[in-house]
């Protein structure tokens, strides 16, 4: 288990004055660190299939971005080179463990684990991320500066698919060691080149900007076959030009979009399913032989533990007496009084059998879990 301090704040005190605001070195984030694996796991991961990787390499100021999965690793020399690896928390429970001293932040925000392997020199380059992130200094040292967000800053891209920034100030500019953490909040230019073989951990944050929402929303509103109120002008008037779209006409459009948004059933059901889509492969391994919600419990001890799986996206909503349930992309409707089995699904990533028991008597909470298990979403695991 990890244990996250960060520079004597309490997490609140962290989330007032630095989250979104400014970055921060966080010095021996963690004590005695200790890797979740190796260089070669790492290197074993970019060769699948399913697994987002790159390789960035850096020879006498020539960046070049080579994307896997890789068959070799002839790329990846013993300096000036960078091996990055997404979600690696979907594939990999043990490095999946790096994320829970950070679920002090919602489910929601949270995206990923991407864990990058330098040599010395090796790093992407100066560069500026849409999101926050907080960097875990993992085997050997790297160097990073960080720099404040400068909109007169020029990004331009180096080699298709590696963007950089232009040289930046650096606020901090440290060497870091084993537990060392960053926090770089979105927009803050920042650069790290590694000075011996370094490991690197990035929990990735998500925010999803208005374009992303609203053709999201577009298509959960076809899908539901709703929006089908029209314009209507029963109050219509001569006007001076026909040619004009009047201040009327235009609040009457903004307010048939906005009754959309404001419905609330269809707004919630849609934010749910919607926040909860996962953006990366899962390692899901659904049951051969399906679950019978009717049997679940003669299939399950009490005391087996039921795991969720790496990067999968449980959250909840409160709406009209009801809750949504939103797993990885689909929603489901419980009864308000099984708030607290409901939290076990989305604020625990384990919990025993016997702690969701009380809800067993409701149908749907039932027939959730098993679906949930069947489809390999949560795991059982045999007491022993
Ligand atoms: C890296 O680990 O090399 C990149 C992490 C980042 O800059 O976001
Ligand atoms: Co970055």
């Amino acid at each position: 288990m990890y244990q996250l301090s960060i520079n004597g704040m309490t997490h609140q005190e962290f989330l007032e004055n630095y989250w979104q605001k400014k970055p921060l070195l966080i010095k021996g984030g963690f004590t005695d660190f200790e890797d979740p694996l190796t260089a070669e796991e790492l290197a074993g991961l970019a060769m699948e299939e399913a697994i987002e990787s790159r390789l960035v390499t850096n020879h006498e100021g020539n960046w070049q971005a080579h994307h896997g999965p890789f068959e070799d690793f002839s790329k990846l020399t013993d300096s000036h080179s960078t091996l990055l690896v997404q979600a690696v928390d979907h594939w990999h429970p043990p490095a999946a463990e790096l994320l829970a001293p950070f679920r002090f932040i919602p489910n929601w925000r949270i995206d990923d684990l991407m864990i990058s392997f330098s040599t010395p020199h090796g790093g992407v380059g100066p560069h500026l991320d849409q999101y926050d992130v907080f960097i875990i200094q993992g085997q050997g040292k790297r160097r990073w500066r960080v720099g404040l967000p400068d909109a007169s800053l020029k990004q331009f891209a180096k080699d298709k698919a590696l963007l950089q920034v232009e040289q930046f100030e650096a606020i901090i500019d440290h060497e870091l060691e084993s537990g060392d953490i960053l926090y770089i909040p979105p927009g803050c230019p920042h650069e790290g080149y590694a000075v011996e073989n370094a490991l690197n951990y990035s929990v990735g944050f998500r925010a999803p900007d208005q374009k992303d929402l609203i053709s999201s929303f577009a298509d959960h509103v076809i899908d539901e076959e709703a929006g089908k109120l029209r314009y209507s002008d029963t109050d219509l008037n001569l006007r001076d030009s026909i040619g004009e779209i009047c201040e009327d006409d235009k609040s009457r459009v903004r307010e048939l979009l906005n009754s959309l948004v404001n419905n609330e059933a269809l707004y919630s059901h849609w934010l749910g399913t919607f926040l909860s889509q996962p953006k990366h492969d899962m390692d899901l391994a659904p049951l051969e032989d399906a679950l019978v919600a009717d049997f679940l419990e003669d299939e399950i001890n009490p005391e087996d533990v039921i795991n969720r799986a790496g990067g999968v996206r449980a959250l909840y909503q409160l709406v009209d007496n009801e809750i949504l349930l939103s797993i990885n992309g689909e929603t489901y409707r419980i009864a308000e009084k099984h708030l607290e089995q409901v939290k076990l699904l989305t604020d625990e990533t384990f919990f025993s059998f016997n702690e969701v028991k009380p809800a067993l008597n409701c149908l749907e909470f039932k027939q959730t879990l098993t679906t949930l298990i069947n489809d390999g979403l949560y795991y059982v695991e045999a007491w022993s």
